[in-house]
């Protein structure tokens, strides 16, 4: 195909969802910065344009990011949530959740996430074919981050469904008045659930990041029941599909480069490096939002105040001005750092250290396991959210080392 058929970027398009990344070069080459109709932003394609924007805290807000992810759904529609706060409020927001979620204490969670893992993939000893979304990466972010915030084990379940019905509300034009009423039920039970639970620690503290965050203070500044209750609510959701799809997207990759999967197994040392390239391959999140505070321009092109700006971080990450041969997966590759998947500046993944984890110790689990994983279907069905990358789900047929 040409390059021009490739001129009409629409992220809704089921076509794009399916491959996005002719487009994206079509964008970075012809139109780095470019009006997207259907959803009334402006796409912002090139690395150095996509950095500089994310560093801007002050020219672009990140104000728009709550409403477009849960639409009407909100849980804690009073709250302030991190995720879409600027300074002051975010400033004040991340230094006391990252007292409750320091570096220290994720690396300790390793033999936890570890015994998860195990106990995964033991319980599926008796098959060769399963769907390894169902059955492993879905349920051990899930498992990690329920046990991290102290949600009873029996109510993981529960909390799969909630932020997965929870997250599909941004969407709510394609929804049913019937998946609404379901939806703004469960929005409801998940905000009734972490009120009681907050109510509970801030009594009778416990040894757990909802009880660490009620608890937490800087400089005699503590934070609201509904600011723990949004904090809780975005750490659930934001790490679940995401670590769920670098888990399944890595295995995707693999299958296609499987010389690097074969150096990463001779050489385990080089499983965090497999896990940033993949990141950067198949960036979870493909691309987020901002409002522009003020008349400005990005790149040459001017934009109006309040203008809706989309980085979009997959296309950054593909960016042959910052990658040597980006559409290749290399594990040794010396750029990497340079790669955005999980955004950059002020509101950099909080979970980075946590989804490395998972995806370092869920590999080393699976390369202990099985000599190989095979796609056990023809064809990926990617997921429906224009703003995420993963399969909906991934059949595969494991060959035992
Ligand atoms: C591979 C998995 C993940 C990816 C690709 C990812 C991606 C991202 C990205 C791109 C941002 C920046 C948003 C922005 O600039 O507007 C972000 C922020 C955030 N992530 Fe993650 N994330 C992942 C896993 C996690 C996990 C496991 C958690 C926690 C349990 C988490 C919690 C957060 C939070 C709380 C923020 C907001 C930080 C702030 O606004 O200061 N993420 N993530």
């Amino acid at each position: 195909m040409s390059a021009s058929a490739y001129a009409d970027y629409n992220p809704l398009d089921p076509a794009v969802r399916e491959n996005p990344y002719p487009w994206y070069t079509y964008l970075r080459d012809e139109a780095p910065v470019k009006f997207i109709e259907s959803l009334g932003a402006w796409a912002v394609s090139r690395h150095e344009d996509v950095r500089k924007l994310l560093l801007d805290h002050a020219q672009f807000s990140s104000d728009p990011l709550i409403r477009i992810a849960f639409g009407d759904f909100n849980p804690a529609p009073d709250a302030r949530y991190l995720l879409s706060s600027d300074p002051p409020d975010h400033t004040r927001l991340r230094t006391l959740v990252n007292k409750a979620f320091s570096r220290r204490y994720i690396l300790e969670l390793r033999d936890e996430i570890a015994a998860t893992a195990a106990r995964l993939l033991s319980d599926l000893d008796g098959r060769d074919e399963y769907d390894f979304i169902a059955e492993f990466a879905a349920p051990l972010p899930v498992t990690v981050v329920g046990n991290i915030l102290g949600v009873e084990p029996s109510m993981h379940a529960a909390f799969r469904r909630w932020s997965n019905n929870v997250t599909a509300g941004g969407n709510a034009d394609a929804l049913s008045e019937q998946q609404r009423a379901v939806i703004r039920s469960d929005a409801n039970d998940f905000r009734e659930y972490f009120l009681a639970r907050i109510n509970t620690v801030r009594k009778k503290p416990e040894d757990n990041l909802i009880s660490a965050l009620v608890h937490a203070e800087e400089t005699g500044q503590k934070l609201s029941a509904d600011e723990v209750l949004a904090l809780s609510v975005l750490l659930l959701i934001a790490g679940n599909e995401t670590t769920t799809n670098l888990l399944s997207n890595a295995m995707v990759t693999l299958a296609q480069f499987g010389d690097e999967e074969k150096l990463a197994r001779s050489e385990r040392s080089l499983i965090p490096a497999l896990i940033d390239e993949s990141l950067r391959f198949q960036s979870p999140v493909q691309l987020l939002f901002r409002r522009a505070t003020a008349n400005t321009e990005i790149a040459g092109q001017k934009l109006p105040q309040d203008a809706i700006v989309m980085p979009i971080f997959a296309s950054a990450n593909r960016d042959e001005r910052a990658f040597s041969t980006p559409e290749r997966v290399d594990i040794r590759r010396t750029d990497l750092r340079n790669q955005l998947a999980f955004g950059w500046g002020i509101h950099l993944c909080l979970g980075k250290a946590l989804a490395n984890l998972e995806g370092e110790v869920a590999l080393n689990a699976l390369f202990d396991r099985y000599a190989r994983v095979e796609i056990n279907t023809p064809q990926i069905e990617w997921c429906d959210a224009f703003y995420l990358r993963g399969p909906k789900n991934l059949p595969v047929r494991v060959h035992r080392a």
